[in-house]
């Protein structure tokens, strides 16, 4: 796209006028007054402003002191397009969201409709059609056994909905003590102080210390780097799901509410487990009355190659988290699903859960959620994912050869490739070497080289795949072909 397309003279420049009577003293606006004045804006000023004014997510601001931000403007199928005119193949569904590719006119089309029918209506005491529709289609595609479903706006709130719902269910029910929860090493399930409390990833707690009590940790299930041999994966899985009992036993059952488990956990770089794992853990769940709850705030929709983790991997859950690619990333959602057991002690009489958001299940959100699932369904997206998988791990696997490359595991559309200093020993890298090559040059290489995705040190070092569910092998080989550039000049630089 040439740059000139992302330059936008603003029709409304008489109108932003006004917004410009202010106090001398208060901040600089300069687009603001461009856009007033009827000036183009573009790059440049879209760099200046936002370096000055934004504070972005889980980002470090110092290279903008020097450099410049990824402003991304645009987005179509498997691609996105910045604000300097570069086109990037969109290696993580946006942030494992547009599992249908981005800019689909259905959902754009979805949104006004709705938009003119009913802009906007919280779910508080009242109800709208679209969340009704919703619940049941959503229903009728999760894993066996659920019955309802809570909204929310996020995989964040659906965490914090889970524990809450757990924690009352169990006061409501003659088990008061019942209240904390087990979830994994490096898991990661969100920000909010309940949902930090759940994640597993002690450098981004340190900060916000003292968090929720009574969450407590287990081992997930890396593979890669089991803490002994193991006859095989099953072995292995059985030995991770026994260390929940341990814990469970530890805490005392009377006291522990619920274990959060990804049926492929993200940070640390897709650690899969098989069946054998998710069946232990459940008989342990069931044995000591302690609420499983799968996180499948990237695993939902499509992205293992099944509409749900939970149902690929027959994980039985008695809630089951879900947000981000049920709208295709088109609108903020998420959904709860629950078991109706938990429903039940609300069913008569005075009791009420506290507890909401005004913008969960958004009526707008709702119908484009709709929308993308009818996509789903009409571009038959699961099965294309699933029959394609095979084919994305034998393109990524060919990246072995190189000496970088240690593991490269999966499974759907849902890949990490892991970085190794010596393949024979799994030697990882150092925090500075670590520091030094994703920081100081994968991130803006890979971009660079055209593609958007992430370089993670959250465990040890990763890039991670998680393109639309849309792509094929075109675009597999053509993602390969860049990590494999990238890949062999990062090892020179490791080594240089
Ligand atoms: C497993 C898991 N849980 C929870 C969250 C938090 O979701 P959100 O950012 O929508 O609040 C994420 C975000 O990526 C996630 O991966």
């Amino acid at each position: 796209m040439a740059i000139s397309e992302s330059k936008k003279t603003n029709p409304l420049a008489n109108l932003l006028k006004p917004l410009l009577k202010r106090d001398k003293a208060g901040p600089q606006l300069e687009l603001l007054e461009a856009m007033a004045a009827g000036k183009e804006v573009g790059d440049k000023e879209w760099q200046k402003s936002g370096k000055e004014h934004n504070w972005l997510h889980f980002t470090r601001h110092s290279p903008f002191n020097k450099g410049d931000m990824n402003i991304i403007v645009r987005g179509e199928g498997h691609y996105l397009f910045d604000s300097k005119g570069n086109k990037l193949i969109d290696g993580l569904s946006g942030l494992f969201t547009c599992n249908a590719g981005h800019a689909r006119p259905e959902l754009a089309q979805a949104a006004q409709k709705q938009m003119m029918e009913l802009d906007f209506m919280p779910l508080w005491s009242y109800n709208h059609p679209r969340a009704i529709e919703l619940a049941e289609k959503l229903l009728s595609i999760g894993p066996e056994g659920m019955n309802r479903i809570f909204f929310t706006t996020g995989g964040t709130e659906g965490v914090e909905s889970a524990w809450k719902i757990a924690k009352q269910y169990f006061k409501m029910t003659g088990k008061p003590q019942k209240h904390k929860v087990i979830s994994r090493m490096t898991a990661y399930h969100g920000t909010s102080h309940g949902a930090l409390s759940i994640t597993g990833i002690p450098a981004f707690k340190q900060m916000f210390e003292p968090l929720v009590p009574s969450a407590f940790r287990v081992p997930n299930t890396n593979y890669y780097r089991a803490p002994h041999e193991f006859a095989n994966e099953d072995e292995f899985g059985i030995w991770a799901a026994n260390r929940l009992e341990e814990a469970i036993l530890f805490e005392g059952p009377d006291t522990v509410a619920a274990f959060f488990v990804e049926p492929i956990q993200n940070a640390g770089g897709c650690f899969t487990a098989t069946k054998a794992y998710f069946k232990r853990i459940r008989e342990i769940c069931t044995k000591h009355d302690v609420v499983l709850v799968a996180d499948e705030t990237i695993t939902g929709y499509g992205r293992t190659g099944e509409w749900f983790g939970s149902i690929r991997y027959d994980i039985q859950p008695d809630m089951m988290i879900t947000a981000k690619a049920i709208t295709s990333g088109a609108q903020p959602l998420g959904a709860l699903f629950l078991k109706e057991k938990f429903f039940e002690p609300f069913k008569e009489g005075t009791s009420v859960l506290a507890h909401g958001y005004t913008f969960g299940g958004h009526p707008v959100a709702c119908a484009v959620a709709l929308a993308n699932l009818e996509i789903f369904e009409r571009e038959n997206l699961i099965e294309h994912a699933r029959n394609n998988s095979p084919i994305f791990r034998k393109t990524l696997e060919r990246l072995y050869d190189l000496p970088i490359v240690g593991d490269v595991r999966g499974d759907g559309y849902f890949f990490a490739v892991e970085i190794v200093k010596d393949k024979k020993t799994k030697e990882t890298l150092s925090r500075e070497e670590s520091e030094k090559l994703l920081r100081g040059f994968l991130n803006s290489a890979l971009l660079e080289a055209g593609i958007y995705c992430r370089a993670d040190d959250r465990g040890d070092p990763v890039i991670q795949l998680a393109p639309p569910l849309t792509c094929g092998p075109k675009e597999f080989d053509e993602i390969e072909a860049i990590l494999r550039k990238v890949l062999t000049e990062a090892w020179k630089r490791l080594n240089g």
